[in-house]
């Protein structure tokens, strides 16, 4: 019951960043009969987000995993607007920008003092610390990370981070809207990574390693770990998906964060990277997409 009143009380959202994972987080929000403005810098990048919106939805009505006329209000309840002040009225703000320190600093420094005091504020940074972020504000104890993953329609899991000024109060009420989102929470300390990121970029790096050192084909190294460990998608292909430049900085950040040299990026990574192979983005990562 206290579970439901607490994401009951979050009716009205904003996402900053309209990119793969902001576009994703709107769409969950809004289909969960919840107001959303989505926020960006450009009106292109608006009109590209709501029809990948579109898009995805149509592809979830086609499967039968949302109704049609559930998804048309949903798209209702969806607004772009391309100011921050346009988060003011929302309950919780996620800021979905690209994983930079200070343009996230940044947002938050410009959500702190657009929105009301009660405003939850919460990042889906996949590895940069929640408690830097939330020292940009004067609401601390109001910011935390609501981590998603790729893609958001279809990923059950949210990762939730507590800053070390995050309260209780907060994290319930996160915890109680991502239960009523259809997904599944699991609670990360704020170290470099959380769970997710500390234990996934190791293995693609290892797989990079194994790839570089010509233990095998990047085929057969997907294929051990696809149809022996029952993986969705081979560590090389995931990392093509993820972005070969993504993970790359994320290696780099736990290197560099938790001083283990056991997190080095493969050279092959940073090779690739080097060459404008990210990955599927690019339509060349370590497979090709064209
Ligand atoms: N929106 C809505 N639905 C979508 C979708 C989207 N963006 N993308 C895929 N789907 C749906 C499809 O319609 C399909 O639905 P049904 O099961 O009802 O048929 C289902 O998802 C599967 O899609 P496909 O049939 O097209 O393809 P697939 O079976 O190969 O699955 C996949 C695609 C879901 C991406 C699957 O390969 C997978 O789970 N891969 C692993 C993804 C993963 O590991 N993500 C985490 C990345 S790490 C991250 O995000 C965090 C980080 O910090 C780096």
């Amino acid at each position: 019951m206290r579970v439901l009143e607490m994401s009951a009380r979050i009716q009205k959202a904003a996402v900053i960043g309209s990119g793969t994972m902001g576009n994703g987080i709107a769409h969950v929000l809004a289909a969960s009969g919840r107001d959303v403005t989505l926020i960006d810098v450009r009106q292109d990048l608006l009109d590209k987000a709501m029809a990948t919106i579109r898009a995805n939805m149509d592809r979830q009505v086609a499967k039968q995993a949302l109704k049609k006329e559930d998804a048309e209000a949903a798209l209702k309840r969806l607004r772009a607007a391309t100011r921050v002040e346009d988060a003011a009225k929302a309950e919780l703000v996620v800021e979905a920008v690209p994983e930079r320190m200070e343009l996230k600093k940044e947002v938050f420094r410009a959500l702190d003092a657009a929105c009301g005091p009660e405003t939850i504020l919460a990042s889906n940074t996949s590895s940069l610390p929640i408690t830097v972020l939330a020292a940009a504000t004067k609401r601390p104890a109001k910011v935390m990370g609501m981590h998603f993953m790729n893609p958001v329609p279809v990923m059950k899991l949210v990762e939730l981070i507590r800053g070390v000024e995050t309260s209780e109060e907060t994290f319930q009420a996160v915890r109680a809207l991502t239960v009523d989102l259809g997904k599944t929470p699991v609670c990360s300390q704020d170290y470099p990574g959380f769970i997710s990121n500390r234990v996934l970029m190791p293995m693609i790096n290892e797989a990079c390693f194994a790839l570089m050192e010509g233990v095998a084909t990047k085929e057969d190294i997907d294929t051990v770990m696809k149809l022996g460990m029952a993986h969705p998608m081979g560590p090389l292909t995931l990392a093509d998906f993820i972005g070969l430049d993504v993970c790359l900085n994320i290696l780099e950040f736990l290197q560099q964060s938790l001083g283990d040299p056991k997190y080095r990026p493969c050279p092959l990574l940073r090779k690739m990277v080097e060459a404008g192979r990210l990955g599927k983005k690019t339509g060349r990562g370590f497979y090709d997409y064209k």
